[in-house]
Formats: C-alpha cells, structure tokens, sequence
C-alpha cells in the first residue's frame, strides 16, 4: 500500500507527530511523509490513502492571518517558539482548495490544545469533510492530539500518534483488501 502523509506545522508540533504516525504507517505502507509547503495537490489521486493533518488554528485549518498570528508569537523571546521553515507558505486549507478529485482513502489529523472540544474546535474536523467533498473514503475516524498552554506537546502524545498510524494502516490494508 502507498501512504501519503501531509502535514502543516507552525510550532512543529503536527510536524512530530506526522512523523510519528508515517513511523506507525511504515509497518504496513510504503510511506511518503511531505510538510504541505512542498506537497503537490495531485500527489492526492496517486497514494492508496492520504492522511492529512494541521494544527487548530481559531477552531478551523489555518489562514495567512492566523499564520501570520503564529509567527508573531515566535518572535516573543518569551514563549520560546521556532517557526518551522515553510511555515508561511501555503496552508492545508489552500492545498485543498487546489486538490483534484480522488477515490482513495484518507484519514484527517490535527493538533490542538487539551481542552474541551468545544472550546477549541479541531481542524481535522474541516479537513475530513473537504476531503470527503473530494470524493475520497475516511478509512478512520479522525483524531486530534494534545498540546498545553505553552504549545508543548502532552505526555503520550506522540506514542499515540504512531498507534493511530500503525491502526491506520491495518484498516486501510483490510479495505483495499476487501474492495470491489
Ligand atoms: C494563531 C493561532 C490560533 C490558534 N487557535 C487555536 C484554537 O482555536 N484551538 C486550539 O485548540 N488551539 C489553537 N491554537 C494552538 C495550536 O493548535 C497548537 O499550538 C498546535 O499544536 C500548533 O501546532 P504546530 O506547532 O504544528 O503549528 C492556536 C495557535 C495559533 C498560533
């Protein structure tokens, strides 16, 4: 099976954990883990199952003004935040826009901060239902995974990740298994 990860990541934080569930991902799929910034949107019909993920920006995906939020903060000495390189390019709400069609499978991702979900929202939820719009199958319920307050990724987080990658990859290889 080929799996394609994309990932957006400001902070680097869906950036490690992207990394985590394509090392999850390895045991079953030939992986290709891609930050969005170099990703080609065609890339969408050529992979067995894309996963795609982005951090919560104000409850959605990310827009250049909130990108532009994010780079604000890491230029506070105080909060000790790197931007990412590429980090400013295109979003994964921008890459969508420019997708093609596809018929493959996909599961959505995002980080987001460990509160109640209604307080944060999480953008795997719009990422799930664009590339559903698409025409792609969700082969997993989408997942969010948790950062504090100072943007630091939670304890287990990152384990969980690559067991969500590695059950991923075990319900998309049983349905391309079973597919018409
Ligand atoms: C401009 C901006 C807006 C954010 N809005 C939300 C939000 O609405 N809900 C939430 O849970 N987290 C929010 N966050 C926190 C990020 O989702 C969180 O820090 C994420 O892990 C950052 O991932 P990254 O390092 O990959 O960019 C926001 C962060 C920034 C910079």
């Amino acid at each position: 099976m080929k799996a394609l990860v994309i990932y957006e990541s400001m902070f680097g934080n869906t950036r490690k954990i992207a990394e985590q569930i394509a090392a999850g991902l390895a045991g079953s799929s030939t992986v290709v883990l891609v930050r969005v910034h170099d990703a080609d949107p065609q890339g969408i019909g050529l992979a067995d199952l894309v996963v795609v993920g982005a951090p919560t920006h104000v409850h959605g995906m990310s827009m250049p003004a909130t990108r532009a939020a994010a780079a604000a903060m890491s230029n506070d000495p105080q909060r000790h935040l790197a931007l990412e390189s590429g980090a400013l390019g295109v979003g994964v709400r921008e890459w969508l826009d420019t997708a093609p069609p596809g018929s493959g499978l996909f599961a959505a991702f995002d980080t987001r901060r460990d509160m109640a979900r209604i307080l944060t929202g999480a953008a795997s939820a719009s990422i799930g239902k664009t590339l559903a719009r698409r025409g792609l199958r969700q082969v997993a319920r989408r997942s969010s995974f948790l950062v504090d307050e100072n943007e630091a990724i939670k304890a287990g987080e990152l384990e969980r990740a690559r067991a969500w990658g590695e059950q991923i990859g075990r319900l998309a290889t049983a349905a391309l298994t079973t597919a018409p």
